[in-house]
């Protein structure tokens, strides 16, 4: 089969959060499966910056309002099977980072990504690639389908939903500057609410769509999900399936991984505790003995950082050290860095991006916190089951699908669930933690639940592929 993958963020090329890791486990996981896999995604800075062997392939132009626009197709042999194939146009590219600065989008995100969906046609064309299916992820690509069916592309397209939350709604007059006709402006294709809205496009014209767990495939079926899109989604609900993610089993493995202070495995967890202390210690953190709650994460509302911040105060009373990576809204961050003023010898809070960092997190904690308000999949959970690290998280989309409570009888489970979205359930669910740690034996035991569960993508590369076969 020959499959083209379109992304806005695919891991190694460029990366802010968990879409990066799909769209580039599904690029090589099915690329080892023997069909032909292009991976679609803008040329940015960072990639440039990283990656020097891409080949130039075709100039091309593209309609942008009364504009020609130009810009190249570019390509690299990833895999044997999977090439990457880069859109070139510095205009809207070359910047610092992807979607904007300090959490306010950049202004000209819907031209920028709608010249992204005509070119990735444009280079299909260019390139004579015969696809059977077009994989489309978020509202970046949202507006592909459409194109698609306009030029009468006759590949199975399927629409994959990372998160509902984030839509890519547009002023009416990004019709205009996309040279799209006004009659598209109706209730049953582009419009929304006033707008025109890219994800609304995708799930519209796309002839399957997906989201990344099974229990949020339930859930954006409700208004409590559904982002004002339960209605349209409920329409097309026999065409809506949940496929977990998985995580890609070599780039995460504590018995290989070069960025964590010593490699360990199951049979070795003493040395885990070698990189918690290390990694205490570089933190600047007092007391190794206390237990570690580690967090690695976008700092949006999405991931419950008004419940953490409720209970930091009291959570801080207590013997624990914690370790917070992220970036995102700055009143978030502002508090968390007050916090860290405050107790300066238990928490610490690092503000940015950082590949390394978030390795030796998951390595060296003992704990995972993941109390998000809604979590479509999650992969910092599977992540740091991976290395043994158990996950606190609220019982919610893919984090339902994913961990199971610890039973302190039974000894079975691979983490710790509350499930009422709010501090007190959340605290409890840190005491439960706190418990766990200080009974030594039942904490390995759990330890060792964690890292025997298996959330490669092996299984879920092979749902896609059934999907992309379906008739
Ligand atoms: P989301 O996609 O909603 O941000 P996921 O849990 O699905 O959440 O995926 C997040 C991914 O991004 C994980 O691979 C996580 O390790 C990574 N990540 C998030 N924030 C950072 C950061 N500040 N530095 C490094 N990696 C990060
Ligand atoms: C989104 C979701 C996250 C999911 C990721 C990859 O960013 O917030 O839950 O794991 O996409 O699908």
């Amino acid at each position: 089969m020959n499959i083209g993958i379109v992304a806005s963020e695919a891991f190694p090329f460029a990366k802010t959060g968990g879409l990066a890791d799909v769209a580039g486990a599904l690029f090589k996981n099915f690329g080892e499966m023997e069909h032909k896999t292009y991976l679609f995604m803008p040329l940015y800075k960072i990639t440039k910056s990283k990656f020097f062997d891409l080949k130039l392939q075709r100039n091309f132009k593209v309609k942008i309002g009364y504009n020609e626009v130009e810009g190249q197709i570019l390509t690299k042999e990833v895999y044997p099977n999977s090439i990457a194939v880069f859109i070139k146009q510095n205009n809207y590219f070359d910047r610092d980072e992807l979607y904007g600065v300090k959490g306010v989008d950049y202004a000209d995100n819907a031209e920028r990504f709608g010249f992204f969906d005509k070119a990735v046609l444009k280079a299909i064309d260019l390139l004579n690639l015969n696809l059977d299916v077009l994989h489309l992820n978020d509202w970046q690509t949202g507006l592909v389908p459409f194109f698609a069916k306009e030029k009468g592309i006759s590949s199975k397209v399927i629409f994959t939903i990372h998160n509902l939350a984030y839509q890519g709604n547009f002023d009416v007059s990004i019709l205009d500057t996309l040279n799209i006709d006004k009659s598209h402006y109706n209730m049953n294709e582009l419009e929304f609410y006033g707008k025109v809205s890219f994800i609304k496009a995708g799930i519209v014209f796309a002839d399957y769509i997906t989201t990344v767990s099974p229990t949020y495939a339930k859930e954006i079926l409700t208004t409590e999900f559904g982002e004002r899109l339960e209605g349209i989604l409920n329409t097309k609900k026999d065409r809506l399936f949940g496929i977990l993610n998985g995580i890609d089993y070599e780039t995460w493995d504590p018995a290989k991984d070069d960025q964590v202070f010593i490699k360990y495995d199951k049979t070795t967890l003493e040395r885990k505790r070698e990189n918690k202390k290390m990694l205490v210690k570089e933190l600047g953190l007092k007391e190794y003995d206390y237990p570690l709650f580690g967090m690695v994460s976008r700092i949006v509302s999405q991931k419950g950082f008004d419940i953490l911040i409720d209970s930091l105060n009291e959570f801080l009373s207590w013997k624990v050290n914690i370790v917070i990576l992220g970036t995102g809204e700055k009143k978030y961050e502002d508090v968390l860095k007050n916090f860290e003023a405050l107790y300066p010898n238990k928490i610490k809070i690092i503000i940015g991006f950082d590949e390394k960092i978030a390795h030796k997190i998951y390595a060296g904690s003992d704990f995972f916190l993941m109390p998000s308000k809604y979590e479509p999949c999650g992969l910092g959970q599977l992540i740091a089951l991976r290395y043994g690290t158990l996950p606190i998280v609220h019982e919610t989309g893919g984090l339902k699908d994913t961990i199971d409570n610890y039973n302190g009888y039974t000894r079975c489970g691979n983490g710790i669930l509350f499930d009422e979205y709010n501090k007190e359930a959340l605290k409890n669910a840190i005491e439960r933690a706190i418990m766990l740690y200080e009974d030594g034996k039942n904490f390995n035991k759990l330890r060792n639940n964690a890292m025997n569960c298996n959330f490669s993508w092996e299984s879920s590369a092979k749902r896609y592929i059934e999907l992309f076969s379906k008739r």
